[in-house]
């Protein structure tokens, strides 16, 4: 061997050994270079943002709070009224309070009612966006469960994020659209949730998802928007009403509240600024109840309570909530029996049957709106009293009604 060619030889296993050590220590940039185009799978950031990652994981834990919570109550049996309310139609023979994000791919698959189709999925995964990519709108009418079977991961960091944890991304189609038809900007700190805490319905020419936002965001609104399009959920099969299934407005509840108007936002109370055991600074990814982060959601602003007092002061305004609900459900069951009893006997005059019905669809509406919202009606507790105290005028004018003809 030459003097240059021994020269090249060492230089040439030194260049591998020191390959073989960054390949080692730098096993972080590979991976970063075979980067995924979609980072679904949230463990991708456990290295970068460890606290973040450490409070996402708190998602699929079981906790107790009074009316919140990961346990999942079965709404059927603790209001046996919604067989009667929502007879006919799926939510009577199925109906869960909803749980921690981690969760909503497995819940969604194991659900008992009947899917119209793939579009379901959009809330439940961060793999609906490159299946969107992929089928389109076809995608909207696929079998659920075909496609179901290709979605591999819950709510991850890529469903807000994209691949850019810090920087806000929507990623839900239908949610995109949906805001466009909003003369106002959907906050920066509740346009995340906003994508799928709110009230939709299902196209039934399309099977596309569809926000109702042409009129606003309020009951009437609502209301307005649906009676223009025609529209009933289902006809309650013993009544004859069209009627219209409220899905989790959580964002429309909470707009215009005391919070609202003092500009919080969802994650002011949802992801408060949270501090680890060696003091580090991280922004809680833990969607729950706010009331078992009370110190760091509510305590800065309402300072005259602790823990325990704010978490007693909201579960009595819940319980109130809580009652009036189960006072309008009594009545709307009343109503329904009563109804039912006059379309079957057919003594009732058309006329009056379509006033009874109008007043059951737009009673049910308001119930329902408070009933489907998720939070007992903390995000506004004043409006939870107004549209159930309408719901239960409205049917007490139509049993007076009915009772009069
Ligand atoms: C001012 C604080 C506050 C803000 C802001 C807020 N929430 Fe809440 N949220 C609460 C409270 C309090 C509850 C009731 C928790 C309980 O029952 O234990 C709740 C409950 C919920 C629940 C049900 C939780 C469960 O455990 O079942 C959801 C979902 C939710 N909020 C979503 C949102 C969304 C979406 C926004 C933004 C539009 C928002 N919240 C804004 C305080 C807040
Ligand atoms: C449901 C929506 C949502 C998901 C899912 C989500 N985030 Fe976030 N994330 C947010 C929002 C909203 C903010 C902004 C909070 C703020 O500004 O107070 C945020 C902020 C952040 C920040 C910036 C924190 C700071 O100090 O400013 C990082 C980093 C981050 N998220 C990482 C992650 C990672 C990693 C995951 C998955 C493990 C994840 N996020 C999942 C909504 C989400
Ligand atoms: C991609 C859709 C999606 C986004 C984005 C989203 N959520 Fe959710 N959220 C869900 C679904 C679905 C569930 C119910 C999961 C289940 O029951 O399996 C849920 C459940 C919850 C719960 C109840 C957890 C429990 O313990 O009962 C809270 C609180 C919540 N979300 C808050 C938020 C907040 C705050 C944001 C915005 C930072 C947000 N979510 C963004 C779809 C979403
Ligand atoms: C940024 C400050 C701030 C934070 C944070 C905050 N609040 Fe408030 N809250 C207020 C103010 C101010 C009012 C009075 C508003 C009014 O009457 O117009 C209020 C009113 C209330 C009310 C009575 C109004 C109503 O809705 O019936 C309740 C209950 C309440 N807060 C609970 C909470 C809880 C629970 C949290 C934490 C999850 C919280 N607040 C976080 C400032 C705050």
């Amino acid at each position: 061997m030459t003097k240059t060619q021994k020269i090249i030889l060492s230089v040439f296993v030194v260049a591998m050994l020191g390959f073989a050590v960054f390949s080692m220590l730098g096993g972080e940039q590979f991976q970063r270079e075979a980067q995924p185009s979609r980072i679904l799978d949230p463990e991708y950031w456990a290295d970068e943002h460890p606290l973040i990652y450490q409070s996402y994981l708190r998602n699929s834990n079981e906790g107790d709070v009074e009316f919140g919570g990961e346990q999942q109550i079965d709404y059927i049996e603790k209001y046996p009224q919604i067989r009667v309310l929502y007879e006919g139609y799926g939510f009577s023979k199925e109906y869960f309070s909803a749980r921690g994000h981690v969760y909503a791919l497995e819940d969604v698959i194991n659900i008992g009612r009947p899917r119209p189709g793939a579009s379901c999925l959009a809330c439940k995964t961060a793999d609906y966006d490159s299946l969107y990519e992929q089928y389109g709108s076809e995608l909207f009418g696929m079998d659920f469960v075909e496609v179901a079977q290709e979605a591999r991961y819950p709510i991850t960091c890529y469903s807000c994020h994209r691949n850019e944890p810090g920087e806000l991304h929507i990623t839900v189609p239908h949610a995109e659209e949906g805001f466009q038809k909003l003369d106002f900007e959907v906050e920066r700190g509740s346009q995340n949730c906003a994508q799928c805490h709110v009230e939709y319905y299902i196209d039934p020419e399309t099977t596309a998802i569809v926000l109702p936002w042409e009129n606003g965001l309020t009951v009437e609104d609502y209301e307005q928007t649906f009676n223009e399009l025609d529209y009933a959920d289902w006809i309650h099969p013993r009544t004859g009403t069209p009627l219209i299934k409220i899905q989790h407005p959580e964002y429309e509840m909470y707009r215009g509240s005391p919070h609202h108007n003092l500009g919080m936002d969802c994650n002011a109370c949802h992801m408060p600024q949270m501090q680890s055991e060696d003091g580090e600074e991280y922004v809680s990814h833990w969607w729950t109840s706010p009331l078992k982060t009370a110190k760091e959601s509510c305590l800065g602003c309402h300072g005259n309570h602790d823990e325990e007092s704010i978490a007693q002061w909201v579960n009595g305004l819940q319980q109130e909530v809580e009652d009036k609900q189960k006072q309008a459900m009594d009545l709307l069951v009343e109503l329904v029996e009563s109804l039912a009893v006059r379309v079957e006997e057919g003594d009732i005059e058309d006329e009056t049957l379509e006033i009874v019905r109008e007043l059951h669809r737009r009673s049910q509406i308001r119930w329902d709106y408070i009933f489907a919202e998720n939070s007992t009606g903390s995000h506004h507790f004043a409006r939870a009293h107004a549209y159930l105290d309408e719901a239960i005028q409205l049917a007490q004018e139509a049993l007076e009604v009915l009772e009069n003809n």
